[in-house]
């Protein structure tokens, strides 16, 4: 990301990072996959989980990689390098993330487009009949039609460098979205029997804990916070050295962490309330369209409502999809001096590729199976529940015992900033983080391949 270093010292302050790193964190990850997860891990004991994690793991990850961007200045690939020679890999790993998740993202951005033109052309009522849903993602012109013009957006904006100027705007627009959100919880809560609902959202019921909410809150953790790719390094090596960096991890992993709060008291409570806890299962990773236009379909001008969400759900994807993408786009120009057009095909080509199936999978190719998955959940599955707990992992080894937390820490109080969880932070480091990821890993694995059952 050389190209990217005039811009290193341009964020211009506490908040001006801040808001930075949230609007890379905050996007489906937040909107779509937490509450589908939440609903499907037994709701409240996924929550409580969710939340120890972020407030351990995460704060020690994010801290990390942060810290490691402002001390090297470098990219990924070079900064786990500076640290160490030997750890140059990781830098690779690390971004290879983003490209698996690009496509797949793409394909449910398309599917945001589909339900955002629905609900805009007055349509949205049949949004909400049993059978749009699995009937739109079943077929095979029309979801690639939707994929294709969500990547094309992407790109475009890509290609042109005009993602500042997208930026802004969703700066502006991001609170609307955080605003409208509310406006459908709270008529959610007047919905009947919706105590049960929200019961079930927060209660945390101990029995249906098991390994697999570790792990399924761990991946949503990294995905959502944008963690284990190389991005917060990025942003690290951006941030100005009297940026004050426990207070930003806390606002962003707050902020991250309230939105996708949010968006699951939208869909979860009311999932429950329409098809009871069956239900909270049955729909995996559609559970927001499923769910959001039965709750429009009840709403006095739930259609206007709905096009108004449809339309900031599909800025919110942009705008996180775009940072994706220029991650990726940018270490293909660093790394193989590609100019941006060049890289940016490189990558489209890639996305195309791998975009295709995660599409069909979910119809004429549904037959196809990988470790038992449909394209679209084995990508997520490969990035999330595998190579990002092993970047991590490396990144804990890293700093945990061959560089030494001190390396850390030191970049943190340098400027006589407290760093109050510093204790915290070493434990999580050297000894929890570490176990916690191979024991992850490995159950995750063995019960992937049903050696286990979890
Ligand atoms: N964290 C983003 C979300 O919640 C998704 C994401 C994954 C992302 N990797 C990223 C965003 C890289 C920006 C850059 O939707």
């Amino acid at each position: 990301m050389e190209h990217n270093i005039k811009k290193r010292s341009s964020f211009s302050g506490g908040i001006g990072f801040v808001l930075a790193a949230a609007g890379s964190a905050v996007g489906l990850g937040n909107l779509w996959r937490f509450p589908y997860l939440a609903a499907q891990y037994g709701g409240g004991i996924f929550i409580l989980v969710y939340i120890i994690l972020a407030l351990t793991f995460g704060f020690a990850l994010m801290s990390t990689e942060i810290a490691i961007g402002r001390k090297t200045k470098q990219s990924p690939g070079l900064a786990y390098k500076t640290l160490h020679k030997k750890f140059g890999f990781l830098g690779y790993l690390a971004a290879l993330v983003p490209i698996i998740i690009l496509p797949y993202y793409c394909v449910i951005g398309g599917w945001v487009v589909k339900y955002m033109v629905t609900f805009v052309s007055g349509q949205g009522l049949s949004a909400a009949e049993d059978t749009f849903f699995p009937t739109f993602i079943g077929d095979t012109g029309s979801p690639l039609i939707y994929y294709a013009i969500f990547l094309g957006f992407t790109a475009i904006i890509i290609l042109l460098g005009v993602n500042k100027g997208i930026e802004k705007i969703s700066k502006f627009l991001m609170p609307l979205l955080l605003l409208l959100s509310v406006v459908i919880v709270i008529y959610v809560f007047t919905l009947p029997n919706a105590a049960e609902g929200i019961k079930y959202y927060l209660l945390p019921d101990f029995s249906k804990f098991s390994v697999m909410t570790v792990c399924a809150a761990m991946g949503q953790m990294f995905f959502s916070m944008s963690l284990a790719m190389g991005i917060m390094i990025t942003y690290g090596s951006y941030s100005r050295n009297d940026v004050n960096l426990t207070k930003s991890v806390n606002q962003i992993e707050i902020f991250d962490t309230i939105v996708a709060l949010l968006s699951g008291f939208m869909v979860v409570p009311a999932v429950y309330i329409f098809s009871g806890e069956a239900g909270t299962k049955a729909s995996g990773a559609g559970l927001m369209f499923v769910t959001l236009p039965k709750v429009f379909e009840q709403m006095n001008g739930g259609v206007f409502i709905g096009a108004l969400f449809f339309v900031l759900v599909f800025l919110a994807a942009l705008t996180s999809s775009i940072s994706v993408m220029e991650a990726i786009v940018s270490s293909f120009m660093d790394r193989f001096k590609l100019s941006r057009t060049k890289s940016s095909v490189i990558c489209l080509i890639i996305c195309v590729a791998m975009g295709i199936p995660s599409s069909l999978g979910n119809g004429i190719w549904s037959h196809i199976k990988l470790l038992g998955m449909d394209f679209l959940t084995f990508f997520d599955y490969l990035s999330n529940s595998l190579l990002m707990p092993f970047v991590a992992l490396c990144t804990t080894i890293l700093v945990g015992w061959i560089v030494g937390p001190d390396v850390v820490t030191d970049e943190i109080t340098k400027n006589g900033e407290k760093m109050g969880r510093k204790k915290l932070y070493r434990i999580m480091v050297r000894y929890v983080a570490p176990i916690l990821l191979v024991i992850i890993l490995i159950s995750y694995s063995l019960a992937q391949f049903g050696i286990i059952t979890m």
